[in-house]
């Protein structure tokens, strides 16, 4: 049928992405990369989840200055690359799509997580006074950050390039920048976190730029129809205090995305539209960003079908229902309940928690 509405469970044709379904497993730190190098483990647990349309990796750190949590992969020397190999040629073996998440934590680190030589930076010297967990100590204060000078903000930009490239060479469909949830992107959008007075900061442009010089430094690298960009608009998660402009930031970015042409937004949206002042964002996001857009947070099957039916959003992604719930796709289909995860073992090192889910049975 011409124009027919589309299918949560329908394939999708995305540039040079097929995907078999809308499906997409949500990007989720596991903590399970000893040594910040992936494993078999993961590729195990990644292959479980490869009936979804396309898998986003679990926050990667571009560089070891990115590294501010225990057990985080890191995308950045040989070892790494090698391991993620083995993650991307099972999941392509399966007939799965996998894009990786790089996330630089900025301020959102303490040491302990850190090798020696390494920096927590961040657009400004402002301490997020979060808890942060170590396997050294237990919780701990996060640690103040170093203001980026130009020279290691431009150094900082290279980084994501190297990585991007890296995880070109692992096999990845692409990368997602995560611009979300108070890491070092979402530091330089606000005017809370960032309170430079250079050309990164102060007026939307100016506070915009980096994320925008890292997207086209990325899709330059790597083609642009690799890269998506993960936001999440009125998040307050990881210290980021509300500001007056969020609006007109994230319609300012919408646009900016739009001309570097990349392949996807991801926004999480649930804070967007619990919010008074956001009622609207999403569909104007939507209206200036031509390529595809993910929508994230608290999404049910019924949901995501009405969102890709009614064309609010391209994809959906689901994100503590696949930990639990290695076959969702399936369970979505054929209304199967869900095993609800235990966040006991979100972070703990081992398969507990991790790879032990079953599949659905009668
Ligand atoms: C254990 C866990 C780890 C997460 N790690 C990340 C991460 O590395 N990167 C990211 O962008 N979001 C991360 N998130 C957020 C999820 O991607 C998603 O936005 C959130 O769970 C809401 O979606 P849901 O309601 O479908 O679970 C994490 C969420 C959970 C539960």
């Amino acid at each position: 049928m011409l124009n027919s509405a589309p299918n949560l469970f329908a394939s999708l044709n995305a540039d040079n992405l097929k995907l078999k379904n809308r499906i997409v497993m949500a990007p989720m730190t596991r903590s399970r990369a000893i040594g910040n190098v992936p494993n078999d483990l993961m590729a195990q647990y990644y292959v479980q989840r490869a009936s979804a349309g396309l898998i986003i990796t679990e926050g990667t750190a571009p560089s070891p200055n990115a590294l501010g949590y225990p057990r985080i992969p890191g995308i950045f020397d040989y070892e790494q690359l090698e391991g993620w190999k083995k993650v991307t040629e099972a999941v392509h073996e399966k007939g799965g799509k996998i894009i990786m998440q790089l996330m630089h934590v900025g301020r959102i680190g303490n040491y302990e997580n850190m090798p020696e030589g390494t920096t927590l930076v961040a657009p400004s010297a402002i301490n997020a006074d979060a808890e942060m967990f170590t396997d050294a100590k237990g919780l701990l204060k996060t640690n103040t950050p170093k203001e980026l000078d130009l020279s290691s903000l431009h150094a900082t930009i290279e980084e994501f390039v190297i990585a991007s490239k890296n995880a070109i060479s692992a096999g990845f469909d692409g990368v997602e920048l995560h611009g979300a949830n108070g890491y070092l992107l979402e530091q330089f959008l606000n005017p809370h976190t960032n309170t430079r007075t250079d050309e990164y900061g102060g007026s939307i442009e100016n506070r915009c730029r980096f994320v925008i010089e890292v997207t086209q430094a990325v899709a330059e690298a790597i083609g642009s129809k690799r890269v998506g960009i993960r936001f999440s608009p009125y998040g307050i998660f990881n210290s980021m205090p509300k500001y007056d402009e969020v609006y007109t930031t994230y319609e300012y970015l919408a646009k900016e995305m739009n001309k570097l042409n990349i392949l996807y937004l991801h926004v999480v949206d649930a804070a967007a539209r619990q919010s008074q002042e956001g009622i609207g964002l999403i569909s104007a996001m939507r209206g200036y960003f031509t390529g595809l857009l993910i929508l994230n947070g608290g999404y049910t099957g019924e949901r995501a079908t009405a969102a890709i039916e009614s064309r609010e959003a391209d994809m959906v992604s689901f994100g503590s229902l696949f930990i639990a719930n290695p076959d969702l796709p399936y369970r979505l289909e054929h209304d199967k309940h869900f095993t609800q995860p235990d966040e006991a073992t979100f972070y703990t090192p081992g398969e507990k928690g991790y790879t032990d889910y079953p599949l659905y049975k009668e």
